[in-house]
């Protein structure tokens, strides 16, 4: 049975803006899901003032995650780093016109994606702003870098724990 996508989720996907590499991008992360292995990249060009002047993003994720990501990238141009910071998984959804429930992970790797690359960024600078929170958020936490997506994955392939 074909899932419940919303017609903006659906148009999204049949047609994403912003999708792609950017060769001059900024700062890029790439962050992948543990609950289904998807991976996705998140490019950003920061100017001085630490505005996103354009957002792409690289999506090997389902309909859900590339019209999220699709959408974000979107609601980023011309922000600030704080204000795109601030953006919930859940206001993307809603974005969307909604998510079916099992498809809320699709969203929050989008978001998850875009924390990694503006933490990338600052500590690259060398100085994290008051705002940001030290530890990584729930967003970042559900985002993993590709190796410990591999180390995930491989445990659960190997039964969690038989490999040593
Ligand atoms: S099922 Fe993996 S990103 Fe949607």
């Amino acid at each position: 049975m074909p899932l419940p996508y919303s017609k903006k989720v659906l148009e999204l996907f049949r047609n994403p803006k912003n999708l792609g590499r950017m060769d001059d991008a900024t700062v890029h992360a790439v962050a992948g899901n543990p609950a289904c292995g998807d991976m996705i990249t998140f490019y950003l060009k920061i100017n001085d003032e630490d505005v996103i002047e354009r957002a792409t993003f690289e999506s090997y994720g389902c309909a859900a995650n590339i019209a999220t990501s699709s959408i974000l990238t979107e609601m980023i141009k011309g922000k600030s780093l704080e204000e795109a910071w601030g953006i919930s998984w859940k206001r993307i959804a809603e974005e969307v016109g909604g998510l079916p429930s099992i498809k809320f992970h699709c969203g929050i790797l989008a978001v998850g994606a875009l924390r990694r690359a503006i933490r990338l960024y600052y500590k690259r600078k060398g100085a994290a702003p008051s705002w940001m929170p030290e530890r990584l958020t729930f967003e970042e936490k559900q985002a993993l870098e590709e190796e410990e997506l591999a180390e995930v994955l491989s445990k659960r392939v190997g039964g969690g724990g038989a490999d040593v």
